[in-house]
């Protein structure tokens, strides 16, 4: 009961959350902070991983709420199982964490490569995109 009562109330708080983030940057946007309120900008870096959590308290839900059953009331997890061995399953998923791993590590690589490169003379510098948020025109 414990995992699915506290990811439940966990989704569902961070939802809420998401959903005050959005009403609160329409307030700041229209009062013109919304660019330069550094605890705001802090509380949005904060929030960051907010949906990522609230999915995987979801799928908690759902996956630990459902057992012991694959298909609720037709399928018990206990008769579903594939007949792979665990030493596959545990090769198959080393396998796959470390090809992901690979993965991750050539994009950090080539990430840090862009940001050593130094600008190049007579290149534009940055243009400003977004409007002036200070009061200014
Ligand atoms: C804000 C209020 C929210 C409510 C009231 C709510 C409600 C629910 C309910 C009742 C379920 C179970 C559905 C079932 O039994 O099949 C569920 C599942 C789920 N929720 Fe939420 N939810 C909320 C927010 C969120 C948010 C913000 C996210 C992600 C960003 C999220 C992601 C999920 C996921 C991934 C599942 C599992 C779906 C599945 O495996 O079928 N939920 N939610």
């Amino acid at each position: 009961m414990a995992p699915v009562f506290f990811a439940f109330r966990l989704m569902v708080g961070l939802g809420l959350l998401m959903l005050g983030q959005g009403v609160a940057s329409l307030l700041l946007r229209w009062r013109k902070r919304l660019y330069i309120s550094r605890r705001w900008l802090w509380a949005c870096v904060l929030m960051t991983p907010a949906g990522f959590l609230a999915m995987l308290s979801g799928w908690t839900v759902t996956e630990v709420g459902r057992q012991p059953f694959t298909v609720y009331g037709l399928l018990r997890t206990a008769d579903s199982l594939s007949s792979v061995s665990r030493a596959q399953v545990v090769g198959s998923t080393w396998l796959i964490l470390g090809f992901y791993l690979l993965v991750f590590a050539i994009g950090l690589w080539v990430l840090l490569r862009l940001l050593r490169e130094p600008p190049h003379r007579g290149e534009a510098g940055p243009q400003p995109t977004l409007p002036d948020e200070t009061g200014g025109s």
